[in-house]
């Protein structure tokens, strides 16, 4: 399968190597960057800005306890989520667990296995059995006809996650949570500024969990937030926050120490100062991605709106090895000896990783999207550290491999380079093997 170059672009912006240059990494020639191009690189606010939150911080002597940072951040990021409440918590992963909790989940939950391991972490240590239910094809994100078919009368919760920042179906879940008289969160740690021209992300379900981790577009070092409408749950949160506690000797509920600190906070503020310039800078990105791609049979680009709103933060890409006469794994391999860091998010799937792996040997054989799906997708670089010509150069390099891919494949069979991934060489999680059934 030949690639074909792909042309100059009308600002000249996303130059493409040329058909001529077929120089791939693997085979001998020079690395694409010269230093690791990786994805999830933390965006770098303005310093100054940060210190003199910090500096302000020392003069108040207030670091944690719900200081006036957390305070005006939880303020910005339930305006930008267009909710009455927010309660800023230490990460995504505690916020997870306080909202799963406050809202009485418990015995089964709905949850999709394509996801980061925190989203079933969250209901398993909190003894509740997740549900693996699929995903659809183009969003990733839960499928109706799946969640709905696996209700049954043990269910007292659906856990959506808007994967890449593309939203779930969040009016059909809400109809059918409604209709069986369930809960229902979403793990929106991907989608802070993600959402329709109507309505953002944040302000559906009975509550929605943001990640500020700093591999976020918009991050607070390490840090999360719940949004809701309901007054009563974000009290208890509150409270749960803080181990529960009222007043000063007054504990009114079970907690735990789910608090963001004043530094976060600080970070938290400064970041999204700098918000809008991000996601200008991860659309055009996209933009960017979107041209030069087509040039490459076999490797598509997840849509993303235009319109919209969205922070572009995850490039997501689909393989299709019978085009590209290469496997994903066999691809990331590739650019790692070309200095790109691309990861093959979120493979195996949560059903394929322990416990869960242990729990429900069974699940794999219901799961036959997450199953295809978690075999072919690539995240690539985007962020402030990378630009338009690091994406010309990249995918140039991507239409290269893929031109060559027979001698890649034997490559990288008799490879030794340490920078190759041993799941190169592993056969994984074979399809329908009955052994691991
Ligand atoms: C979908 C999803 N949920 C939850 C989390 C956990 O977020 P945190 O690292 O803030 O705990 C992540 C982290 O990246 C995530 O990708």
């Amino acid at each position: 399968m030949t690639a074909t170059p792909v042309s100059l672009c009308a600002n000249n912006a996303y130059v493409i190597e040329s058909n001529s240059n077929s120089e791939v990494a693997l085979l001998g020639g020079t690395p694409a960057f010269t230093e690791d191009l990786c994805v999830g690189r933390p965006n770098v606010p303005d310093r100054s800005a940060f210190m003199a939150r910090m500096n302000a911080m020392f003069d108040s002597g207030r670091l944690t306890n719900l200081g006036p940072m957390v305070q005006e951040f939880e303020k910005q990021v339930a305006r930008i989520a267009g909710t009455r409440h927010c309660v800023a918590t230490c990460n995504a992963t505690v916020g997870l667990e306080l909202a799963i909790s406050a809202l009485g989940m418990k015995g089964d939950v709905i949850v999709p296995s394509f996801t980061f391991i925190a989203t079933v972490h969250a209901l398993w240590r909190q003894g509740i059995t997740p549900i693996f239910c699929d995903i659809d094809p183009v969003t990733h994100c839960l499928d109706i006809a799946s969640v709905e078919a696996a209700m049954t009368s043990r269910t007292t919760g659906i856990l959506g996650v808007h994967l890449w920042g593309n939203m779930s179906a969040t009016n059909e879940l809400h109809d059918l949570a409604q209709r069986k008289g369930v809960k229902l969160l979403f793990d929106a740690a991907h989608a802070f500024a993600c959402g329709t021209k109507q309505r953002a992300v944040g302000s559906f379900g009975d509550a929605e969990v943001f990640s500020f981790h700093a591999t976020k577009f918009v991050h607070a070092f390490e840090g999360g937030a719940i949004v809701t409408d309901d007054g009563d749950l974000a009290d208890r949160l509150r409270l749960m926050t803080n181990f529960g506690f009222a007043d000063e000797d007054e504990v009114l509920h079970l907690g735990t120490n789910g608090k963001m600190s004043e530094p976060s906070a600080a970070m938290g503020l400064t970041s999204l100062e700098a918000m809008d310039s991000i996601i200008a800078h991860n659309k055009r990105n996209y933009a960017a991605y979107d041209v030069a791609l087509k040039a490459v049979p076999g490797v598509r680009l997840q849509y993303r709106s235009m319109e919209d709103p969205h922070n572009y933060h995850y490039v997501v890409t689909e393989i299709d090895e019978s085009v590209t006469g290469l496997s994903r794994d066999e691809l990331v391999a590739a650019l790692r000896l070309e200095n790109v860091i691309a990861r093959r998010y979120f493979y195996p799937g949560c059903h394929r990783m322990e416990p869960y792996s242990s729990l429900f040997p069974q699940a794999r054989h219901t799961l036959p999207v997450t199953e295809e799906i978690s075999r072919r997708v690539i995240i690539l670089p985007t962020g402030q550290t990378v630009n338009e010509a690091d994406i010309g150069r990249l995918v140039g390099r991507i239409a290269a491999i893929v031109r060559r891919a027979r001698e890649v494949r034997q490559a990288l069979a008799e490879c030794e380079d340490r920078r190759i991934p041993s799941f190169t060489r592993r056969v994984e999680h074979p399809v329908n093997a009955d052994a691991e059934a």
